[in-house]
């Protein structure tokens, strides 16, 4: 059974203003506890852009996907005037989830009792419920949610006020310069349930390169590790990292192709990765779904045509570096877990971009 915590001591357990030589990294209650995944569900991912999806979704009016998020079940879709709305996937009438996977409607119908819904998300029929005039002064449209593209992705703000996306990555996209978006085609998706808390996926992503040596002995040689750089945006980081000149000739797909000449791990607060390298780009969304479950989610694209074949081999070496990041981020949950260890402390050569995470969650967390 899980033992009660006192939120506001744990919380405060992580000293955000201590170098990071001396810093303990976060109490293991923050990757254990029930009470600290209800606290970001509102402190955390009710105050920020999710990422949730691809532009390329919706090309045509009607063009949706839905999904769920923190338990939030939600559809996205291109209206009428080609305007991408969000809505709660919830029908006024007694709750029911309305819309399922993606495709193309002209309307959405509750499977209950055939409530109908445009794609503006106004209720316009509800059979044998009595005069629309009079439903339509119950407020039962869709309730909205607030969404926004950046590059070619959608993100949801599921608080109340948002700043907007554009000013807050502005930066970012600066250091993209050199990896523009434009010609990148979605390719597959790739779906990992992970046996850890979803701060323990991202922490592996934030650790500056330091596991690279020993749990992907694979990519070791194929990067220049002693040139790997980070730099700390307001909220987000950036991990880049030319690759090695001449890659070892042992390796089991041909790396130089498939990762280029320089990779860049763009992490954006509190749950978005995107990875370039190569003619590739990939994308990661960590959700979570219990203390020491997560959801991560990888969209591959591609930088135009390229043969399946090459396609296919790619996504096994991508798929190889995936399991041995899972396997290791569950021996990391299993140790914080046993309730022997307590806190952690930093490397400092490498894991700046961590503390940084660690700051901005206990930032969230104090203003709750
Ligand atoms: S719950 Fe949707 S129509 Fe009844
Ligand atoms: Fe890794």
């Amino acid at each position: 059974m899980q033992q009660a915590i006192n939120l506001a001591d744990e919380i405060q357990r992580f000293q955000a203003n201590a170098s990071i030589e001396t810093a303990l990294t976060p109490p293991s209650s923050w990757y254990t506890s029930g009470a600290f995944l209800d606290l970001e569900k509102h402190a955390v991912f009710q105050n920020h852009w999710l990422f949730v999806g691809r532009q390329d979704q919706l090309r045509d009016p009607g063009d949706y996907f839905s999904g769920t998020c923190l338990g939030w079940p939600y559809v996205v879709v291109l209206d009428d005037d080609r305007a991408a709305r969000a809505y709660y996937n919830i029908c006024s009438h007694h709750g029911t989830c309305i819309a399922t996977g993606v495709g193309n409607t002209e309307r959405f119908m509750c499977p209950y009792h055939g409530w109908t819904y445009d794609r503006g998300g106004r209720l316009i029929k509800a059979p044998l419920a009595g005069a629309m005039q009079s439903l339509r002064e119950r407020h039962l449209d869709l309730k909205p949610i607030q969404v926004s593209q950046w590059g070619p992705f959608m993100a949801l703000h599921f608080g109340s006020s948002a700043a907007s996306l554009e000013t807050q990555l502005a930066p970012l996209l600066e250091t993209f310069a050199t990896h523009p978006f434009d010609k990148m085609q979605f390719v597959r998706r790739v779906e990992y349930r992970v046996d850890c808390n979803w701060k323990v996926f991202i922490d592996n992503y934030l650790d500056g390169g330091y596991h690279v040596t020993q749990v992907h002995p694979g990519l070791t040689n194929q990067l220049e590790m002693s040139s790997y750089r980070t730099t700390l945006g307001d909220r987000w980081s950036l991990q880049s990292c030319p690759t090695a000149a001449s890659p070892a000739s042992d390796a089991t797909v041909d790396f130089g192709q498939r990762v280029g000449e320089h990779a860049d791990y763009a992490w954006i607060y509190p749950n978005f990765m995107i990875n370039r390298y190569g003619p590739w780009m990939d994308t990661n969304t960590v959700l979570p779904l219990t203390a020491d479950q997560c959801l991560v989610i990888f969209d591959y694209y591609h930088a135009g045509l390229a043969e399946t074949e090459f396609l296919d081999q790619s996504l096994r070496a991508s798929d190889q570096v995936q399991q041995e990041d899972m396997q290791i981020c569950r021996r990391v949950q299993a140790g914080l877990n046993s309730g022997i260890y307590q806190q952690g402390v930093y490397a400092p050569g490498f894991e700046a971009p961590m503390l940084h995470f660690h700051k901005l969650l206990q930032a969230d967390f104090l203003m709750a």
